[in-house]
């Protein structure tokens, strides 16, 4: 399926686990949409303001994916994530972007198959790397988990990590109250219910 985003008609965006911000280029999101760049990494954050600090409309902001609090609800037309839904607990945080998307929003993430892991895997057991394998096993055993029912457990250390499967994506998702659930190579687009409120 061939599936894109028009962010033309948009007055503010937000980009969960942003980095240095290329992800809203990635998705061709114009200048005049007001984009909001959320990371827990407050060195990236200070990055990122310096980098965009002659663009009026990119606001940047340390705050975790799973804990919106400093957004309204029914506040953004799209939510975009790229390369962070492997890092973040997905149950709790598509639950917040489902609250803080208007009614009719669509959130669009790209993600992680079992392919990538499983070649790093490979890679660090021909190393004899065997923390690095233990924690690789982790994250294949936690996407089998997603893939099953949609929830993912953290690791002994505390951090999240694991890969994302399409029937643990919609599960997920669906929960989560997301429709119109579909796939573009390796990204995912879900939309908030037209007649959702969360007031
Ligand atoms: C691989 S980088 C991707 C950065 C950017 N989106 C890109 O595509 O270049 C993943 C980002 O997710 C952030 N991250 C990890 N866990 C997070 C969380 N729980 N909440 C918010 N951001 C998180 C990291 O700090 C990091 O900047």
């Amino acid at each position: 399926m061939n599936v894109s985003l028009c962010f033309e008609n948009d007055k503010s965006v937000l980009d969960v686990g942003c980095g240095l911000g290329s992800t809203v280029d990635t998705y061709g999101v114009p200048d005049h949409v007001a984009i909001y760049g959320i990371d827990v990494n407050a060195e990236v954050i200070e990055q990122a303001k310096l980098l965009y600090k002659d663009r009026p409309n990119r606001f940047f902001l340390v705050c975790p994916a799973e804990d919106l609090r400093h957004f309204e609800s029914n506040k953004f037309d799209k939510v975009i994530s790229g390369i962070t839904l492997m890092y973040i607990k997905i149950p709790k945080v598509v639950r917040e972007v489902y609250r803080v998307l208007v009614p009719g929003g669509t959130f669009s993430a790209s993600y992680e198959t079992w392919k990538d892991v499983t070649k790093f895997m490979l890679r660090a057991l021909t190393k004899l790397q065997i923390k690095v394998v233990i924690h690789r096993l982790y994250i294949l055993m936690n996407g089998i988990l997603f893939y099953l029912t949609g929830y993912i457990v953290p690791y002994l250390n505390g951090t999240i990590e694991s890969f994302q499967s399409r029937r643990g994506l919609r599960i997920t998702l669906g929960r989560a109250g997301f429709e119109n659930i579909r796939f573009d190579g390796n990204r995912v687009f879900a939309d908030k219910k037209s007649s959702s409120k969360f007031d």
